[in-house]
């Protein structure tokens, strides 16, 4: 028997997954015993020229087709954005019709009625594409680590901005030069500011919070620093220190809550992470039986993501044949999200200070005022100015926060030029 699929989007995924769909059908059924065929396909423009043809009796501009037709057992949403994605993903749940979505957006605003709605009809809304692309990392975390006591998911999840931090660390080159190479190599959109502002992978901290502490971080509550600011002096400093900059999003289980954050940050030259380079995505999850583990690989790409999507595909297809449940029940519950200021965090600092007797020891006042000790200084003097390179021990963010302003307010210090989280650096 057939299980007749209807996909929203055919752009870089959904053309992907149809080529798939079509190409491999005979060989997906070899493996599977499935037999998957596309019945309708909702775009936007049914005359745009694609690169794979659709037949034109399978295109509906209307995506509620979708759910209305009763030909259609599954849906695959890969069209992106809230709406309609929205309104078309909770309708096709309600009428009882399994969901396979890539949409990080839509998962990290509404996972709490959008599951609930799975429970209620009881079939599966599965996602693996929406966090790492390419990367299996929603079944391990939702099945394989099921039992496991997971402490931190540290990852880095935007291509784009890997990509853009490597460039100027490898090549030397300025933020602007690295991001028109990633436009011209169509790694950045023309309006790349979801990127580099951290916002996506702001969706995708929330999302790895919720999968790995059960707990619903609304998106607009993780904290969020992007990469437009970094210069190459900032990357120098990393340097000379041993370390790698990268944009991480961090999901963490604290004393006071889940906290989920995103921001620049130093880590370690031999931690695992500081070996992904361009716009390779990982995932580093700690957990307290099992360890640190490492996922990494292609996390966006036409055919990486239609791989995973097409993988829920069959999992979703396997359980409307079986009647019985194979795919992980997902429940993303409320629960206390921490506040980030009394979450414990290590920064570097680089200053532009005066150069004269007594300044070290009125910057060293303004660390111990705020509870903060200092691990390393070091000092490049020129003349009556110098830069200093302030590494402290951890302490609560709020304390870093509290010497970060007394030192934006000493006379002696001409800037704070800048201020970065170090983090998986435990010496
Ligand atoms: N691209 C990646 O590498 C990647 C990786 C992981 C996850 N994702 C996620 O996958 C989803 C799709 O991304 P994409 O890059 O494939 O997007 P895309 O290339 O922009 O394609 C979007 C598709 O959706 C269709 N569409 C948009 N609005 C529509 C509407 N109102 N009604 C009907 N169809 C509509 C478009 O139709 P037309 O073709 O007619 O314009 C197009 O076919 C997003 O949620 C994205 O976050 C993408």
């Amino acid at each position: 028997m057939s299980v007749g699929i209807g996909i929203a989007g055919a752009g870089t995924v959904g053309g992907a997954l149809l080529r798939r769909l079509v190409t491999d059908r005979a060989v997906v059924t070899a493996r599977t015993g499935l037999d998957l065929e596309v019945r309708l396909v909702a775009v936007r423009d049914a005359d745009k020229a694609r690169p794979h043809q659709i037949p034109s009796r399978l295109i509906t501009t209307d995506v509620m087709d979708l759910v209305t037709d009763d030909s259609i057992d599954l849906v695959v949403e890969v069209m992106g954005g809230l709406e309609p994605a929205g309104t078309l993903v909770l309708a096709a749940l309600q009428a009882g019709k399994p969901v396979v979505t890539a949409n990080k957006e839509l998962i990290a605003a509404r996972a709490p009625q959008l599951f609930a709605a799975a429970a209620a009809s009881g079939v599966p809304l599965l996602f693996e594409a929406a966090v790492g692309g390419g990367i299996p990392i929603i079944r391990p975390l939702t099945e394989t680590l099921a039992g496991e006591q997971v402490s931190r998911v540290m990852g880095i999840v935007n291509g784009t901005t890997n990509f853009i931090l490597s460039a100027m660390t490898e090549q030397g080159w300025s933020y602007g030069d690295a991001l028109a190479e990633a436009q011209r190599l169509g790694y950045a959109e023309p309006d790349p500011s979801a990127d580099v502002s951290g916002a996506d992978a702001a969706a995708k901290a929330a999302i790895l919070a919720g999968l790995a502490f059960g707990v619903w971080v609304d998106p607009a509550r993780v904290y969020r620093e992007g990469i437009d600011r970094l210069g190459v002096a900032d990357l120098a400093a990393a340097k000379r220190l041993g370390y790698v900059l990268k944009l991480l999003a961090v999901a963490e289980r604290t004393p006071s809550g889940v906290l989920a954050r995103v921001h620049p940050a130093m880590i370690p030259a031999d931690h695992p992470l500081a070996a992904i380079r361009g716009a390779t995505n990982a995932i580093f999850i700690s957990g307290h039986a099992v360890g640190d583990l490492l996922f990494a690989g292609p996390g966006a790409g036409g055919d990486p993501t239609a791989t995973a999507v097409l993988g829920d595909v069959i999992d979703a297809a396997r359980e409307l044949l079986s009647g019985s449940s194979v795919a992980p029940r997902i429940a993303f519950g409320l629960g206390e999200i921490a506040s980030f200021d009394e979450v414990p965090t290590r920064w570097c600092l680089r200053l532009e200070v005066q150069d004269s007797p007594g300044v070290l020891a009125r910057i060293a006042a303004v660390f111990g005022d705020a509870g903060v000790s200092l691990r390393s200084v070091w000092q490049d003097g020129r003349g009556d100015r110098a830069t200093l390179i302030v590494v402290t021990h951890l302490a609560p963010e709020g304390s870093q926060r509290r010497a970060l302003a007394g030192l934006e307010a000493l006379d002696v210090v001409a800037e704070v030029a800048a201020a970065i989280r170090v983090e998986g650096d435990d010496s």
